[in-house]
Protein backbone atom coordinates (compact mmCIF):
# COMPACT_ATOMS: atom_id res chain seq x y z
CA UNK A 1 0.00 0.00 0.00
CA UNK A 2 1.28 3.58 -1.01
CA UNK A 3 3.13 5.02 1.92
CA UNK A 4 1.60 7.97 4.16
CA UNK A 5 3.57 10.91 4.55
CA UNK A 6 4.46 13.05 7.88
CA UNK A 7 5.11 16.33 7.21
CA UNK A 8 6.68 18.11 9.95
CA UNK A 9 8.57 21.33 11.26
CA UNK A 10 10.20 22.50 12.98
CA UNK A 11 13.56 19.75 13.46
CA UNK A 12 14.76 19.05 16.76
CA UNK A 13 11.39 19.86 19.27
CA UNK A 14 8.14 18.43 20.33
CA UNK A 15 6.77 18.45 17.01
CA UNK A 16 9.46 16.32 15.96
CA UNK A 17 9.46 13.91 18.76
CA UNK A 18 5.76 14.04 17.99
CA UNK A 19 6.16 12.96 14.45
CA UNK A 20 8.16 9.75 15.39
CA UNK A 21 5.85 8.31 17.87
CA UNK A 22 3.41 8.66 15.08
CA UNK A 23 5.09 6.73 12.65
CA UNK A 24 6.21 4.84 14.92
CA UNK A 25 2.81 3.56 15.96
CA UNK A 26 1.77 3.81 12.41
CA UNK A 27 4.56 1.26 11.84
CA UNK A 28 7.59 2.99 10.37
CA UNK A 29 8.03 1.04 7.25
CA UNK A 30 4.49 2.45 6.01
CA UNK A 31 5.05 5.96 6.71
CA UNK A 32 7.92 8.50 5.22
CA UNK A 33 8.71 11.43 7.66
CA UNK A 34 9.25 14.57 5.57
CA UNK A 35 10.54 17.74 7.02
CA UNK A 36 8.92 20.50 5.45
CA UNK A 37 12.04 23.09 5.46
CA UNK A 38 13.51 20.89 2.47
CA UNK A 39 10.23 20.05 0.84
CA UNK A 40 8.00 21.20 -2.00
CA UNK A 41 5.14 20.82 -3.72
CA UNK A 42 6.49 17.96 -5.79
CA UNK A 43 6.53 16.28 -2.62
CA UNK A 44 2.96 16.34 -1.51
CA UNK A 45 1.74 15.17 -5.51
CA UNK A 46 3.58 11.98 -4.13
CA UNK A 47 0.75 10.91 -1.89
CA UNK A 48 -2.73 10.44 -1.48
CA UNK A 49 -2.23 10.31 2.33
CA UNK A 50 -0.83 13.44 4.17
CA UNK A 51 -0.42 13.89 8.13
CA UNK A 52 1.00 17.39 8.85
CA UNK A 53 3.07 18.22 12.39
CA UNK A 54 3.30 22.07 13.34
CA UNK A 55 3.37 24.03 16.44
CA UNK A 56 1.92 27.23 17.54
CA UNK A 57 4.38 29.54 18.64
CA UNK A 58 2.59 32.91 19.17
CA UNK A 59 -0.41 33.13 17.03
CA UNK A 60 0.31 33.82 14.26
CA UNK A 61 4.41 33.61 14.29
CA UNK A 62 4.58 32.19 11.17
CA UNK A 63 2.32 34.34 9.22
CA UNK A 64 4.12 37.24 9.64
CA UNK A 65 6.01 39.01 6.79
CA UNK A 66 9.81 38.87 8.20
CA UNK A 67 9.33 35.54 9.95
CA UNK A 68 11.78 32.84 8.72
CA UNK A 69 11.25 29.78 10.42
CA UNK A 70 9.88 26.36 8.62
CA UNK A 71 6.46 27.40 8.70
CA UNK A 72 6.30 30.39 7.07
CA UNK A 73 8.33 29.19 3.94
CA UNK A 74 5.98 26.26 3.37
CA UNK A 75 2.60 27.77 3.86
CA UNK A 76 2.72 29.54 1.04
CA UNK A 77 3.49 25.78 -0.39
CA UNK A 78 0.11 25.18 1.44
CA UNK A 79 -2.03 28.05 0.33
CA UNK A 80 -1.18 27.21 -3.27
CA UNK A 81 -1.50 23.75 -3.64
CA UNK A 82 -4.10 21.98 -4.67
CA UNK A 83 -5.17 19.29 -2.07
CA UNK A 84 -8.21 17.68 -4.12
CA UNK A 85 -8.27 14.35 -3.59
CA UNK A 86 -5.70 14.09 -0.50
CA UNK A 87 -6.76 12.85 2.47
CA UNK A 88 -5.27 14.93 5.37
CA UNK A 89 -4.55 14.82 9.03
CA UNK A 90 -3.32 17.44 11.19
CA UNK A 91 -1.46 17.17 14.96
CA UNK A 92 -0.88 20.09 17.15
CA UNK A 93 1.65 20.80 19.39
CA UNK A 94 0.90 23.75 22.18
CA UNK A 95 0.76 24.81 25.72
CA UNK A 96 -2.63 24.85 26.85
CA UNK A 97 -1.93 26.89 30.54
CA UNK A 98 0.60 29.63 29.21
CA UNK A 99 -1.40 30.04 25.77
CA UNK A 100 -5.17 29.22 26.63
CA UNK A 101 -6.54 31.69 24.54
CA UNK A 102 -4.75 30.50 21.59
CA UNK A 103 -4.36 26.79 22.31
CA UNK A 104 -2.96 25.04 19.03
CA UNK A 105 -4.07 27.69 16.85
CA UNK A 106 -1.94 26.51 14.44
CA UNK A 107 -3.01 24.02 13.57
CA UNK A 108 -6.77 25.31 12.82
CA UNK A 109 -5.11 27.90 10.69
CA UNK A 110 -3.27 24.84 8.71
CA UNK A 111 -6.32 22.59 8.44
CA UNK A 112 -8.52 26.08 6.98
CA UNK A 113 -6.21 26.19 4.48
CA UNK A 114 -6.05 22.71 3.33
CA UNK A 115 -9.95 22.84 3.17
CA UNK A 116 -10.09 26.02 1.25
CA UNK A 117 -7.77 23.73 -0.95
CA UNK A 118 -10.13 20.72 -1.87
CA UNK A 119 -8.38 19.04 0.87
CA UNK A 120 -10.32 16.28 2.86
CA UNK A 121 -9.61 16.48 6.89
CA UNK A 122 -9.84 13.17 8.97
CA UNK A 123 -8.43 12.63 12.63
CA UNK A 124 -10.94 15.05 14.39
CA UNK A 125 -10.89 15.15 18.19
CA UNK A 126 -13.12 15.62 20.96
CA UNK A 127 -12.33 18.81 23.12
CA UNK A 128 -13.28 16.28 25.92
CA UNK A 129 -10.05 15.55 28.81
CA UNK A 130 -8.47 19.29 27.44
CA UNK A 131 -8.63 22.90 29.18
CA UNK A 132 -8.22 25.61 27.44
CA UNK A 133 -10.28 28.80 26.53
CA UNK A 134 -10.20 29.71 23.11
CA UNK A 135 -8.66 27.49 19.99
CA UNK A 136 -8.77 28.35 16.02
CA UNK A 137 -8.29 24.80 15.78
CA UNK A 138 -12.28 24.36 16.50
CA UNK A 139 -14.70 23.50 13.98
CA UNK A 140 -18.53 21.72 14.24
CA UNK A 141 -17.21 21.39 18.23
CA UNK A 142 -14.48 19.51 18.20
CA UNK A 143 -10.66 20.37 17.35
CA UNK A 144 -9.78 19.49 13.75
CA UNK A 145 -6.63 17.46 14.55
CA UNK A 146 -5.06 16.08 17.28
CA UNK A 147 -3.83 18.49 20.10
CA UNK A 148 -0.51 17.76 22.02
CA UNK A 149 0.77 19.54 24.95
CA UNK A 150 4.27 18.19 25.85
CA UNK A 151 5.09 21.13 27.85
CA UNK A 152 2.12 20.50 30.69
CA UNK A 153 0.75 17.24 29.48
CA UNK A 154 3.41 15.12 28.94
CA UNK A 155 2.20 12.46 30.52
CA UNK A 156 -0.68 12.47 28.63
CA UNK A 157 0.75 12.07 25.24
CA UNK A 158 1.19 8.43 24.40
CA UNK A 159 -2.23 7.85 25.32
CA UNK A 160 -3.61 10.37 22.91
CA UNK A 161 -1.18 9.50 20.24
CA UNK A 162 -1.88 6.00 20.10
CA UNK A 163 -6.06 6.61 20.41
CA UNK A 164 -5.72 9.15 17.29
CA UNK A 165 -3.98 6.51 15.34
CA UNK A 166 -5.63 3.97 16.21
CA UNK A 167 -9.17 5.52 14.87
CA UNK A 168 -7.28 7.80 12.10
CA UNK A 169 -6.43 4.64 10.49
CA UNK A 170 -9.82 2.90 10.34
CA UNK A 171 -10.93 5.94 8.26
CA UNK A 172 -7.79 7.88 6.79
C1 LIG B 1 7.20 32.16 21.78
C2 LIG B 1 6.22 31.04 21.95
C3 LIG B 1 4.90 31.25 21.66
C4 LIG B 1 3.94 30.23 21.82
N1 LIG B 1 2.63 30.46 21.52
C5 LIG B 1 1.71 29.47 21.65
C6 LIG B 1 0.34 29.70 21.34
O1 LIG B 1 -0.08 30.79 20.92
N2 LIG B 1 -0.54 28.65 21.51
C7 LIG B 1 -0.14 27.43 21.97
O2 LIG B 1 -0.98 26.53 22.10
N3 LIG B 1 1.17 27.18 22.27
C8 LIG B 1 2.10 28.17 22.13
N4 LIG B 1 3.42 27.91 22.42
C9 LIG B 1 3.84 26.58 22.94
C10 LIG B 1 4.45 25.69 21.85
O3 LIG B 1 3.53 25.41 20.82
C11 LIG B 1 4.92 24.37 22.47
O4 LIG B 1 5.94 24.63 23.41
C12 LIG B 1 5.37 23.31 21.46
O5 LIG B 1 5.58 22.09 22.13
C13 LIG B 1 6.62 23.72 20.70
O6 LIG B 1 6.97 22.71 19.79
P1 LIG B 1 8.28 22.84 18.85
O7 LIG B 1 9.43 22.95 19.82
O8 LIG B 1 8.37 21.59 18.04
O9 LIG B 1 8.08 24.06 18.01
C14 LIG B 1 4.37 28.94 22.29
C15 LIG B 1 5.73 28.73 22.57
C16 LIG B 1 6.64 29.75 22.42
C17 LIG B 1 8.10 29.48 22.75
Amino acid sequence: MEKIAIFFGPLNGSVHRIAKLVASKIGDDKVDLVHIAAASASDLEKYTRIIFGISTIGKDTWQQKFDNNDWSKFFPVVTSFDFTGKRVAIFGLGDHITYAYHFVDSMGLLGKAIRKQGGELFGATSTEGYTFQDSEAISEGKFIGLPVDEDFEPELTEERVTAWVNSLLKEF
